[in-house]
């Protein structure tokens, strides 16, 4: 028996917000593709005191990890979907390999369906998924990943309506310093400093900043089928 699952808990805004569940004394499994960096976050989770911290090892693109990851809980009250893999994608459309723009869709958009396939009777509370900024500001260079993104808004009203009383979100994060970043080949505090000049937060995103944000939706009864900004105001620049 677990309180909530994240899938995508091994890093970035999944780890920040187990943090944050864990020290409210609430059980985490954190889910993700490599079990060294499961096991690199465990150790760093785990405190006396605090809630208790399980690992699961799968793929959300793959329908068999994802029914055994919550065939095994029976029953949980949140799921948070962070997981994303951004390797190759960015780039001009026509850069871009199709392999790996199936493997976007394949993990961000139909993995994102097959946890709510799943997760049906068997998580009490709700669902919340991450897509980002880029759905809502695209600049030309993450196109596919862009469109995942949006069109997670669309599944969640779906499963708000399908699922209910059980209640799905979106959060759509801004510029956030994390592990992704690496993925993409590029000068990160350079591409930060030049955005937050440009933000009204006039700072870049931190974990934390969206920890909090999924906590709130998770806890408010009152919030379904919908995507919350969470940006420093970038969609409005
Ligand atoms: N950081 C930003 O600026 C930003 C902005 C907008 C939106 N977002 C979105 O925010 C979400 C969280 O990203 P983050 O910045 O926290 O990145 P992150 O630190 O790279 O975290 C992503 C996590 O997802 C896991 N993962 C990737 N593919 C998976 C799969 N197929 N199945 C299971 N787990 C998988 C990864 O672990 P394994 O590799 O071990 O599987 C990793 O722990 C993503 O959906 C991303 O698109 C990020």
């Amino acid at each position: 028996m677990t309180d909530t699952i994240i899938i995508g808990g091994g890093s970035g805004m999944g780890l920040a917000l187990a943090r944050t569940l864990l020290a409210e004394g609430m059980d985490v499994t954190i889910v993700g593709r490599s079990a060294d960096r499961l096991a690199t976050a465990r150790a760093e989770l785990e405190r006396p005191g605090h809630g208790k911290v399980g690992t699961v090892e799968a793929d959300m693109g793959r329908e068999e990890d994802v029914a055994e990851l919550f065939a095994r809980v029976e029953r949980v009250e949140h799921v948070v979907v962070t997981a994303a893999d951004a390797t190759g994608v960015y780039g001009r459309t026509a850069d871009v390999d199709t392999a790996t723009a199936r493997t976007v869709v394949d993990t961000k958009l139909l993995g994102a369906w097959l946890v709510g396939k799943h997760a049906a009777g068997r998580v009490t509370g709700s669902i919340t998924y991450t897509s980002g900024i880029n759905a809502y500001r695209p600049n030309g260079s993450n196109t596919i990943m862009a469109a995942a993104n949006g069109a997670l808004a669309s599944l969640a009203y779906g499963l708000a309506i399908e699922l209910a009383p059980v209640r799905v979100n979106v959060i759509s994060p801004g510029w956030v310093d994390t592990p992704i970043w690496d993925q993409l080949g590029m000068d990160k505090q350079a591409a930060f400093a030049e955005l937050a000049e440009r933000l009204p937060a006039r700072r870049v995103g931190t974990p934390e900043d969206i920890a909090q944000a999924f906590f709130s939706v998770m806890r408010n009864g009152f919030i379904t089928g919908t995507v919350l900004h969470v940006d420093g105001g970038h969609r409005i620049t």
